[in-house]
């Protein structure tokens, strides 16, 4: 079989895990091409066994020697909407890491974009985005669980992710402590919730509130060689920092939260809480979905589903989707990987649009911008922008 020949922009420790991914469920695939400074990527790949392809300079460079079946993007989050754009320009079908791009202003520019290339005939290359929890077992359980009414009417949702301290410590390191990189924590963390969270209300925010802050990751709070308690082992020690990356979790130029908290109120008023923490010693990431006639528990650090009907006193059913892996991604990227050969093989629909995308991403960064205010922020200005940015060809600035 003619091998999948594949470009890479930005081959950091994520597109090399998805490659990874895409070979072990049997992608015939070539790396034909990367470019990128200094790729963070390079020694995953290699333990994959994949071939890191040629060297070159520019994206323009990598694009101008094509053509590609796929172009994948694993740039920093504030390069996307620029890379993004190119490899549509060229034409080529593109896979691009969330968050999908990093502003509101990108947001309605791409929007803008792509409705466009939408109306035309032919449609343009498809993009893909690697909101990979859509691909997720239990996720999709907990999906068609809701649109097939088990739960009834959606009345509230309470959710969290918080994270164990060496990943915490990592964020801090990483190009993403930065908010021109990577736009928020919540952004870059956890838009793949948000995505869900609207797919599962089925409708967008009406309004939201956020608290938020920097507690944890301080220099007051820095200490000399820190240890885990109970073993010794050196603390805050995940992975080289890669990219931008600093030397010390506690003395960087982070400028994101490390903790922070957001309201939600959809339009139809389905209400959601959410609390993230970047340093705990219980690391959980859980959706509790409650409805009229059933409740829900999805527990996505051990993969495992609770549901009971509100007025049932058996025992809840409990699903235990397995697959547990050391990356908390549990199968996902395989997963992923197979809905991606389905869409470019068999026209299959990839399990996330681009405009759910960039909605997952606006109410993230409507959370942000209520934290940064300390006021309750009404959405429909945004979103009001946003339909107007896609039913015209002229994008609108924010
Ligand atoms: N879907 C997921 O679960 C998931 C998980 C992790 C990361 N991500 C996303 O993947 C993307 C990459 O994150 P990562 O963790 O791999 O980061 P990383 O730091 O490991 O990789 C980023 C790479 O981009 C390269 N780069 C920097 N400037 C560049 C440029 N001008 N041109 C080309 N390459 C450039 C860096 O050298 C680095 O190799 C981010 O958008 C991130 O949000 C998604």
């Amino acid at each position: 079989m003619t091998p999948y020949r594949i470009g890479v922009i930005g081959l950091g420790q994520r597109i090399a895990h998805v490659l990874g991914a895409m070979a072990e469920v049997g992608w015939p695939l070539e790396l034909a091409g990367q470019v990128d400074p200094a790729p963070v990527g390079a020694p995953i790949l290699e333990r994959f066994g994949i071939p890191m392809g040629r060297d070159f300079a520019s994206p323009q460079a990598l694009l101008a020697a094509g053509p590609y079946d796929l172009v994948m993007i694993g740039s920093p989050n504030h390069l996307h909407f620029e890379h993004i754009g190119a490899a549509l320009d060229a034409g080529f079908p593109v896979f691009a890491e969330k968050p999908i791009v990093r502003t509101q202003a990108e947001s309605l520019a791409l929007a803008s974009r792509l409705a466009q290339a939408s109306r035309r005939k032919g449609g343009g290359p498809p993009l893909f985005i690697g909101l990979v929890m859509r691909s997720m077992s239990i996720v999709r359980d907990v999906i068609r669980r809701i649109d097939a009414g088990e739960l009834g009417e959606v009345i509230s949702i309470d959710a969290t992710e918080h994270l164990p301290p060496e990943h915490g410590g990592y964020l801090a390191r990483n190009w993403r402590r930065r908010q021109a990189w990577g736009g928020s924590y919540l952004l870059d963390k956890v838009c793949h919730d948000f995505d869900i969270f609207g797919r599962l209300a089925g409708a967008r925010p009406r309004r939201v509130a956020s608290f938020g802050g920097r507690r944890i990751f301080t220099v007051e709070r820095a200490e000399i060689a820190p240890r885990i308690w109970n073993d010794g082992e050196a603390a805050y020690a995940l992975r080289d920092a890669g990219w931008m990356g600093a030397n010390d979790a506690f003395q960087s130029d982070m400028d994101v939260t490390d903790h922070q908290t957001a309201m939600v109120e959809y339009e139809n008023q389905v209400r959601l809480s959410f609390h993230a923490n970047s340093h705990v010693g219980l690391s959980e990431r859980r959706w509790y979905v409650a409805g009229t006639e059933g409740t829900l528990i999805a527990d996505l650090v051990r993969n495992r589903l609770m549901v009971r009907p509100a007025l049932s006193r058996a025992k809840p059913e409990r699903i235990d989707f397995g697959e547990r892996t050391k990356d908390a991604h549990n199968g996902a990227d395989q997963s992923m990987a197979r809905d991606l050969l389905a869409s470019l093989r068999d026209g299959a629909a990839f399990p996330v649009t681009p405009f759910d995308s960039l909605e997952a991403g606006l109410t993230v960064m409507a959370i942000d911008e209520a934290m940064a205010s300390g006021e309750m922020l009404d959405c429909r200005p945004m979103w009001a922008r946003y339909d107007a940015a896609v039913a015209s060809a002229a994008p609108s600035r924010s």
